[in-house]
């Protein structure tokens, strides 16, 4: 019986743990977390609470309870530098180093990898530390983005056409973040649709999980502001309706080509997650940027669905032997729809923007499940913090059962909440069948 260390308090971190526990290793679970996940805390023998750049209380509760390794779910305490120092004391984890947490965390340390090892799928960029050449670089590239060289939560790009409209535009926002980041990245502007293909990697070999597609704007008809995701769906032939098996296989020679990169200019295996954001363009596939983690809410989709042994999938990651071992996941669909406050994620202006933390009544949610990430368990059941509260999977033969699933599953969560009604829906769907197709014109 093993003993696991998890880090984290999301939802993410809530399928991580019933993937962990329902292992036939029957392994114990120890939870460090910086607020309270009660779906986490029923799954746990015992739950330490901290902050994750307190390294040394993470180390502290792995030594204290002999565990033989440790899973990271954010990317907050690998960048604290949390496998480091369970690593000093012996302590293996599923997750990379600080320094090799910079494919995350540092989005020129990746530009930069792709760009020195000839990957493809690379954007043309230049990373500036002051204003000097930057104008004369806006005007090499026909639309651009902008971006922080660090963690932002998914909510620092500035994308011309959505953010800012002019190249002048442009401007104050790159001297905004230089006096707040340090250095800013101008980026081409990429256009077309997104996925997720979050692929496991043990420093040698590249595994890949089943594609999802995220959702993150706030509203219906990807309307609003970005989130950290509202929701997003998988599909039982493990491709999206928009994608092709070449797209998928394209993707992951990036990600293997990466990570020998990695190795290389390091010298370090990384052991973890290399989630790719990717893009299908008219000139191909196209990667956006590198996660060090699995995503909210994309984990919610896979790991329901994984059939290998999840004690045995990290072992393989830790020891470099993703290799012998054969990883497959059911062949079935998936729907996340994040329940949220109805101020979740709006100005400060609005009048929505206050409604957050409350009471939800949870009535009879049928065969959906439900995973945890910011609510508090009190005597009087559970109560929304400002964040995403619930996510809402359902699990289905076809995407069109799981998404009635999830969806009647939200509608007897009540209270003052908000969900995202078009995800994982026939309509959303077919919208982005057609953008596809008019995208793909050029390369069919
Ligand atoms: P990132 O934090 O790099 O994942 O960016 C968040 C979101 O910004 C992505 O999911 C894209 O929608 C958008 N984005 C980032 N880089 C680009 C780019 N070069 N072109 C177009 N959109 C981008
Ligand atoms: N789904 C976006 C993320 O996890 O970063």
């Amino acid at each position: 019986m093993p003993n696991i260390l998890l880090v984290g308090n999301g939802a993410r971190e809530h399928v991580l743990a019933e993937t962990l526990v329902r292992s036939a290793h029957r392994p114990r679970l120890f939870a460090y977390m910086k607020a309270n996940n009660p779906g986490i805390a029923d799954l746990s023998q015992e739950v330490r609470m901290g902050g994750y750049g307190d390294t040394a209380a993470i180390v502290d509760l792995a030594r204290h309870r002999e565990v033989d390794f440790a899973v990271i779910g954010p990317e907050d305490p690998l960048h604290a530098g949390v496998v480091d120092a369970l690593r000093t004391a012996g302590i293996p984890a599923v997750g990379p180093s600080r320094s090799l947490a910079r494919l995350e965390t540092s989005k020129s340390f990746t530009r930069s990898l792709l760009e020195k090892y000839g990957i493809p799928g690379n954007a043309t960029f230049r990373v500036f530390s002051s204003m000097t050449g930057l104008e004369e670089f806006l005007a090499t590239l026909p639309e651009v983005v902008v971006k922080p060289d660090g963690l932002t939560g998914g909510k620092g790009v500035m994308v011309q056409g959505d953010h800012f409209h002019t190249k002048e535009e442009a401007l104050p926002i790159c001297r905004q973040i230089l006096e707040e980041h340090g250095r800013v990245i101008v980026e081409e502007k990429l256009v077309g649709e997104e996925f997720s293909l979050q692929c496991l990697c043990d420093g040698k070999h590249v595994v890949a999980t089943p594609p999802v597609q995220d959702h993150k704007r706030r509203f219906v008809d990807d309307k609003g502001p970005n989130t950290g995701g509202m929701g997003s769906y998988s599909c039982a032939d493990h491709l999206l309706p928009f994608l092709r098996r070449e797209d998928i296989l394209a993707g992951i020679e990036i990600t293997r080509q990466v990570a020998a990169a990695i190795r290389r200019e390091t010298g370090e295996y990384y052991r973890g997650i290399m989630y790719g954001g990717f893009m299908i363009t008219p000139t191909g596939l196209r990667l956006l940027e590198y996660n060090a983690r699995f995503g909210d809410p994309e984990a919610m989709n896979i790991l329901p669905l994984l059939e290998t042994d999840f004690v045995d999938l990290c072992s393989a990651i830790i020891n470099g032997t993703l290799d012998r071992l054969a990883v497959s996941f059911s062949s079935r669909a998936t729907v996340c729809k994040y329940i949220v406050p109805k101020g979740y994620g709006l100005p400060k202006d609005h009048p929505d923007y206050r409604s957050t933390a409350a009471r939800i009544e949870v009535g009879d949610t049928g065969k959906a499940r439900l995973y945890y990430s910011s609510v508090d368990k009190r005597e009087d059941g559970l109560y929304m913090t400002t964040s995403r509260a619930i996510g809402v999977v359902g699990i289905a033969a076809e995407l069109a059962e799981a998404e009635s699933i999830a969806e009647n599953a939200v509608a007897a969560l009540k209270g003052p909440v908000a969900h995202r009604p078009d995800i994982g829906t026939a309509t959303l769907i077919d919208k982005r069948v057609r953008h596809m197709a008019e995208i793909r014109k050029d390369f069919p």
